[in-house]
């Protein structure tokens, strides 16, 4: 993906979506175990791998470090048999901030780390702090200098670190740093997320010893050494939610195929609240849209709470509710840049600090929006999908960072989209 290409999508609204719809591998659970493998020499296979334009920029990022990245058919075959270069550089952080996960297993694997600073997200600042206090309480000397992560250690050495908040980007770089240290790492307030679930199976699979895989608690007794191996990536549980709310506002039945239900369990009670009946199966759910749609407030929170990924899609649920409700992030309070744009196509909402007000409208009409973030235009489409008319979506890349082929997969449905290719610059 050389080239910055400007599509947009298309979207005639109003038709109703049935059908089925397979959830592709998760984008989250994939940008932490790609660096991973950097923990161990060998030939490494991800399976189950989505074909997104963030797997890209983090293959793009391991290959300047020597490892070998080979995408065939959802497999991703990594070898790490030629790594020798321990930097990242600002060129490619600044294009995904996850590409901060390489700085613990750098770190612990060759004693010595260069990571780029990764600077501000389209809503608001998103430090790094905690990975940092982190990596220093594992006892790595840290500089931060010309917007670099500067970082070295002998051999790293287990410490107990407790963090003030449940990060996932640093429970993940932390788990990875403390897998090689000599002793024990007990991590408090870590993250429970499922993406990090799934690192630290794919960790012990590597030879690692960790207690306490999905629990706040982990214990981490350091090794000598990792060998490689090969894992499923889960399913992606915000695409899941994604389909989920656009079969809730396209008043027919959606199945989704090759999902876990439990990674799902905030999203469909809220969606049941709404009006929605859903019918659960050991790797399906299928939702049958209400005639109407009932207001429901969320809040957004750490797992198992309702995710912050899915809040905007939340909100054009909820911009065609039958009333008023209310939608919170208690993560990010600024993650609201969707609004204004679903303002244009009609809808009735207020932001007051971290919460949108939405007062639920049966009239959206189609217009011309601009995607800024990659949930934030995943919930254009989703608006666009029932307003009135043509919508068009700009700058789709952003959705390509998070959502393979979407607008396939949503035309399976019945919907009408189309991808339109935009001027290349
Ligand atoms: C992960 O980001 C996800 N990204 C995000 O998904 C998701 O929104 C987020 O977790 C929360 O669920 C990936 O997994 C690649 P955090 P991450 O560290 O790790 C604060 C998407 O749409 N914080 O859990 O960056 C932070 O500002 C993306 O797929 C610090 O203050 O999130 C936030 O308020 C967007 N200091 C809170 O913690 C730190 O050092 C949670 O952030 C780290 C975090």
């Amino acid at each position: 993906m050389g080239s910055f290409i400007m599509d947009k999508f298309v979207i005639n609204g109003g038709k109703p979506l049935n059908g089925t719809v397979r959830i592709s591998g998760a984008k989250n659970s994939t940008l932490a175990l790609m660096p991973a493998a950097l923990l161990s020499s060998g030939v490494f296979h991800l399976r189950n791998t989505p074909v997104l334009r963030d797997v890209n920029t983090m293959a793009a990022l391991l290959r300047t470090m020597g490892m070998g990245v080979e995408l065939n058919e959802h497999v991703l075959t990594l070898n790490t048999t030629g790594v020798d270069r321990y930097e990242a550089p600002y060129e490619h952080v600044k294009k995904m901030r996850a590409s901060i996960y390489v700085l613990g297993p750098l770190l612990a694997r060759y004693g010595r780390a260069k990571v780029s600073l990764p600077g501000g997200c389209a809503w608001g600042p998103r430090p790094v702090n905690l990975h940092i206090e982190a990596i220093r309480k594992l006892g790595a000397e840290v500089d931060l200098k010309e917007g670099y992560i500067i970082a070295k250690a002998g051999r790293l050495n287990g410490a107990r670190i407790h963090f003030d908040i449940s990060s996932v980007g640093a429970t993940g770089n932390t788990l990875m740093a403390a897998v090689l240290a000599r002793g024990t790492t007990v991590i408090e307030n870590a993250a429970i997320e499922p993406e990090i679930t799934q690192l630290a199976e794919f960790l012990i699979t590597m030879g690692a010893r960790i207690n306490g895989a999905g629990t706040s608690r982990l214990e981490i007794e350091g090794v000598d050494i990792l060998h490689a191996a090969d894992i499923e990536t889960i399913p992606d549980r915000i695409e899941a939610g994604t389909f989920l709310v656009a079969g809730a506002l396209g008043r027919g039945t959606v199945t989704l195929t090759g999902v876990r239900p439990a990674h799902l369990a905030a999203v469909m009670a809220k969606l049941e609240d709404a009006g929605a009946h859903l019918t659960i199966g050991p790797d399906t759910v299928t939702l049958k849209a209400p005639p109407e749609l009932r207001p429901v407030d969320v809040t957004a929170n750490i797992y198992p709470g309702f995710p912050t990924d899915m809040q905007a899609q939340w909100t054009a649920l909820m911009a065609v509710a039958n009333g008023t409700s209310v939608v919170t992030d208690s993560i990010y309070f600024d993650r609201f840049k969707h609004i204004p744009e679903m303002i244009r196509l009609g809808a009735d909402i207020e932001v007051k600090d971290n919460a949108a007000i939405i007062r639920g409208t049966h009239h959206l009409a189609g217009a011309k929006v601009m995607s800024t973030d990659l949930r934030a235009s995943a919930s254009l489409i989703l608006a666009g999908l029932v307003a009135e008319g043509v919508t068009e979506v700009l700058r789709v890349y952003h959705l390509d960072r998070g959502y393979e082929g979407i607008e396939k997969k949503i035309r399976a449905l019945g919907a009408d989209i189309e991808r339109v290719a935009g001027e290349e610059f």
